[in-house]
């Protein structure tokens, strides 16, 4: 039976040092201990949109090592699908170093390993990307298997450009996005200009872009959905996070969740923005990643 949700993307072993400030160049600080902990925008995704009790495939690349073992473990133990996640001989699994500061905010630095070897061929290799309902897409594996995995979709295409990439964005892949979900960061630097200050530039920016839907988040500020020449801005719930870690991961994963529901972009948007704050109420990437249940319960009890 087709997946609702197929994502192709990243896989991850987080290394976590919480910090009370995180260093400038050049500076030193001591941290807390060491955590390793799944993550991955891909599979933070994939696990984001299971826990929203969505079926779901990951498609993507780890390296046959201990971290690709306990990664892959973690997606099964997660019910994600991972018959379409490869393994390179003699490659290292995806890496990201994390500091955690105290107000929750976060710097990552990502060696991207096996990552980097997600071929077109792969996505190809992969029936499931044409039979899902929703193929949710990051910018951590190669730009060129981005593009062949939106190509090969039948459903809805949705892509999450972080990190920013360096690289120019094929427009074809633009003209292949049904949604596009960026952050403000990530808007300027696709938009090649530095100013989405206010919602008029954003939307002006966002007008730009040849995909129908852009959703840009704005962290403690919540969404604006740009659709049909409307933008609508949704705020977020006031809490002091923890960790905001893999809250754009959980944002994009309640989109796809919704949409798989019918819902349409506004009501999907409201959902988001409370699961994406949810997350940043737990510490770590993954065992952040809330039920629906959880979502409730944490905004409540904050
Ligand atoms: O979005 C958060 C994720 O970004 C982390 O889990 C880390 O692996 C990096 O990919």
């Amino acid at each position: 039976m087709p997946v609702d949700i197929v994502v192709v993307g990243s896989c991850n072993l987080d290394l976590v040092v919480n910090v009370e400030h995180i260093p400038q160049v050049g500076q030193t600080v001591l941290g807390g201990d060491l955590q390793r902990i799944p993550g991955g925008k891909g599979a933070n995704q994939a696990v984001a949109a299971a826990r929203l009790e969505k079926s779901v495939a990951i498609v993507g690349r780890i390296g046959d090592d201990e971290s690709g073992s306990l990664l892959q473990k973690n997606l099964e133990d997660n019910d994600v699908n991972i018959d379409y996640l490869f393994s390179s001989t003699g490659v290292p699994t995806g890496v990201a170093l994390i500091a955690v500061q105290g107000d929750g905010d976060n710097t990552i630095v990502v060696s991207p390993g096996a990552n980097s070897k997600l071929t077109p061929e792969d996505v190809i290799a992969a029936p499931p990307i044409a039979e899902a309902q929703v193929v949710l897409l990051q910018a951590e594996i190669p730009i060129e298997t981005v593009l062949a995995a939106a190509e090969i979709a039948k459903g809805i295409v949705i892509w999450n450009p972080a990190p920013a990439p360096n690289e120019i964005v094929p427009l074809e892949l633009l003209d292949l996005v049904d949604v596009l979900i960026p952050n403000k960061k990530e808007l300027e630097l696709l938009a090649g200009t530095k100013n989405a200050t206010n919602l008029d530039s954003i939307v002006e920016m966002v007008q730009t872009f040849p995909c129908s839907s852009t959703i840009v988040t704005l962290g403690e500020q919540g969404a604006v959905v740009v659709a049909s020449n409307e933008a609508v801005h949704i705020p977020a719930p006031d809490i002091t996070p923890v960790d905001t870690t893999a809250a754009g991961d959980s944002f994009c994963a309640a989109i796809a969740a919704s949409l798989v529901e019918g819902k349409d972009l506004i009501k999907a948007a409201q959902w988001a923005v409370q699961v994406g704050s949810a997350t940043t109420l737990v510490a770590g990437a993954q065992p952040s990643l809330p039920t629906p249940k959880e979502v409730h319960q944490r905004l409540k009890d904050r």
